[in-house]
Parts: structure tokens; C-alpha cells; sequence
């Protein structure tokens, strides 16, 4: 090589500069500066033809020489080097990244859960506890305790979730068909903690799931919920609750959530835990853009005797009333929901108007 002296000069600047390259990223660039398809050594290789005919097999043997002196060289320098000259691991998997999900869209309350909260709470202003008893009940408590004896239409199997067969149980099991059930609860834990006596008012509003096999359409569902209220105190000569404390208090209630604009009207009905028993209507502009309508919200009346008695009550120094009516028609009023089936199908496009 030594009759060739830009050779050697390539050749002791390619091995300088490698042994300076400490780091991959830089032994790379030296690789391919001289040992890559456009680096220093293949320009050499090329030049080999144009060499004079007498120097060129020289020549080439000269530049196949110092192609495989850098080569050798290359190699040791990457063995040497060891783990530094090794590509870098791929950086590990951030499980801190925000997803691709819109990572500030928290979500907000179930429409439901708000009006049911708003509801229960309007009542706390009014002196109303909240109560709740179970989904899964009995016949005992859904109908019999509430002056529904056996045979009344209400508690035919077609039209209530049983759970077990009531031709063959004597209290079967059911899913509640009305929240009613919670003023039979509340009455006789009321009375089992007064030894078997009533010995406080009572005055709650329970609202709660209810089942029933409605075939399902916009207006209907086979679950849906329900507030319920009742109210007892003592019967004083010439007073106890009346049934204008009970007209008072849901007309109060009517303002209290509708706003000024709203009335009530009691229409006489029968419900056989009630006497008497009202419908209870809502006259409310449910949107800016409708008239003025009454819509029917529920039921009420006060307690009937026979309910008394059955959770232990003495009809005699005891009485009250009680109301229900639907938690979904109350929402879809207030909030102009067409559908109950968007109140359960959980479409974010429905949620996250209402
Ligand atoms: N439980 C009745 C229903 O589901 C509603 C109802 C009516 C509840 C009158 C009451 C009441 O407490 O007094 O249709």
C-alpha cells in the first residue's frame, strides 16, 4: 500500500477517527462514510478501473486490503465497545399516557338519580326523610299489608314478576310492583322499635325501582322508578293530618320543583290502601314553546285503616297520608324526553344533553 499514499492516508484517518468513536450513533456515521455504498472506500474501489494498466492490479489489491484492514477494525471496535455500541432498548410503555379517549370528559349523573335527588330533597325542606326497602319482596308486603287481598286483580301473575309460584307459595317472593312496600317496611320496623307500639310520627318518601311486565314502548317500561310518601301523626280531637296538609303539601312541592306557574288538582279515585284516594295532577308548561297542560303524576289519600292495622298501628290514635307517583314522567316532563327507552339505553348522545 505504501506506493499508494492516499491509501495510507485514508487509511490511518479511517482508523483514527474510529477509535475516537465511542458511541453508537457515531460509529454508525463511520461506517458509512467509509464503508457504505457512498462512503470513502467504495469511491476507491470505483476508481480502480481508470487506474493505468500497468498499476492497476496493484491498485486493486491495495484498496481490497485496506477495505478488509477497516473492516477488521470496524468489527473489533463494535466488540470492544461491547453494550454501548448495542442499539438502545426501545423506551418502555408510559401507563401515565393519557388515552385516545377525551381524557377530561368526566361524565356527569344519570338523569334519573339527579330528578330523584332533587325530588327527595325538596321533600327534606318539607320535613321528609328519605327510607328505602327492598326490590326483591313478598306478596305480604306488596299487596296484603296494603288492604290488597288475595284475588284482587292487581296481583295477578301476568301482571307482576313473581319469583316463586303463587298457586303453590303462601307469601311468594316478587319483584315490588310499587314502592308502597317501603311504607309497610317503615311502619312495622317503626313499631317493632317502639316495643309494638307506634310511639313517633312518621314521615318519609321512599323512591325506588319498580317492576312490571308492561310490554315496552315510548311510554312504558317492565322497570321504572317511583317516589313514594307518607306522613303519620297522632289523631288529636279535631286534628291529626288532614287531607289539606296533604293537598298543601303536594301543592308546595308542585312550586317547589315546577316554579310558581305550577298547580295540582285532586281528582277522587280508589286505590285500596288509601281512603279516600285522589289522582293527583300537575297543570305545568312543560317547555317554553307548549301550552300550559295537565298531566297526571300519580296517586295519593290518606292511610287506609286496614294498612294501619296490618304493620300495627293503632287506627284509633293514628293516621296520615301517603302519595306515589312516577320518578320517569316527572323527568321526561321536566326535561322534554319523548322516549323512556333513552332513559336506560345509555347513548352518549342522549346522556350528555340531559
Ligand atoms: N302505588 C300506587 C301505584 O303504583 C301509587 C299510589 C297511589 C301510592 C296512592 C300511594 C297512594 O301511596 O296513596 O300506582
Amino acid at each position: 500500500m505504501s506506493q499508494f499514499p492516499e491509501l495510507a492516508n485514508l487509511k490511518s484517518q479511517a482508523l483514527a477517527e474510529l477509535s475516537a468513536a465511542a458511541d453508537l450513533a457515531t460509529i454508525e456515521a463511520w461506517k458509512s462514510s467509509y464503508l457504505g455504498g457512498k462512503g470513502k472506500v467504495k469511491a476507491l474501489m470505483g476508481q480502480i478501473k481508470n487506474v493505468p494498466g500497468d498499476q492497476r492490479a496493484a491498485f486493486g489489491a491495495a484498496v481490497n486490503g485496506l477495505n478488509q484492514e477497516v473492516e477488521a477494525a470496524f468489527a473489533e471496535r463494535v466488540a470492544a465497545l461491547g453494550d454501548k455500541a448495542r442499539p438502545a432498548p426501545a423506551p418502555a410503555v408510559d401507563v401515565t399516557e393519557p388515552g385516545y379517549i377525551e381524557s377530561n370528559s368526566i361524565g356527569r349523573r344519570h338523569i334519573i338519580n339527579r330528578v330523584r335527588d332533587e325530588l327527595t330533597q325538596v321533600f327534606a325542606r318539607m320535613g321528609f326523610a328519605v327510607a328505602e326497602g327492598p326490590e326483591l319482596e313478598d306478596d305480604a308486603h306488596n299487596f296484603v299489608k296494603l288492604n290488597i287481598p288475595p284475588g284482587h286483580p292487581a296481583r295477578d301473575a301476568i301482571d307482576n314478576f313473581y319469583i316463586d309460584d303463587p298457586l303453590k307459595v303462601a307469601s311468594p317472593r316478587m319483584l315490588r310492583s310499587q314502592t308502597s312496600t317501603v311504607q309497610v317496611r317503615v311502619m312495622e320496623a317503626a313499631v317493632a322499635a317502639g316495643g309494638g307500639k307506634l310511639k313517633n310520627p312518621i314521615k318519609i318518601v321512599a323512591p325506588g325501582r319498580v317492576y312490571r311486565p308492561d310490554t315496552v314502548d315510548a311510554t312504558h317500561s317492565f322497570m321504572f322508578h317511583q317516589i313514594e310518601g307518607l306522613y303519620i301523626d297522632r289523631l288529636t280531637p279535631g286534628g291529626g293530618v288532614s287531607v289539606a296538609e296533604l293537598k298543601t303539601t303536594l301543592f308546595q312541592f308542585a312550586k317547589s320543583y315546577f316554579g310558581p306557574e305550577a298547580e295540582i288538582r285532586l281528582r277522587p279515585t280508589f286505590f285500596p290502601f288509601t281512603e279516600p284516594s285522589a289522582e293527583l295532577d300537575l297543570k305545568i308548561r312543560l317547555r317554553p314553546e307548549q301550552p300550559v297542560r295537565w298531566m297526571e303524576l300519580g296517586g295519593c289519600g290518606m292511610v287506609h285503616p286496614n294498612v294501619l292495622a296490618s304493620c300495627g298501628v293503632d287506627a284509633e290514635q293514628w293516621g296520615g297520608f301517603a302519595f306515589g307517583f312516577g320518578i320517569e314522567r316527572l323527568a321526561m316532563g321536566k326535561y322534554g324526553i319523548p322516549d323512556i327507552r333513552m332513559l336506560y339505553q345509555n347513548d352518549l348522545r342522549f346522556l350528555q344533553q340531559v
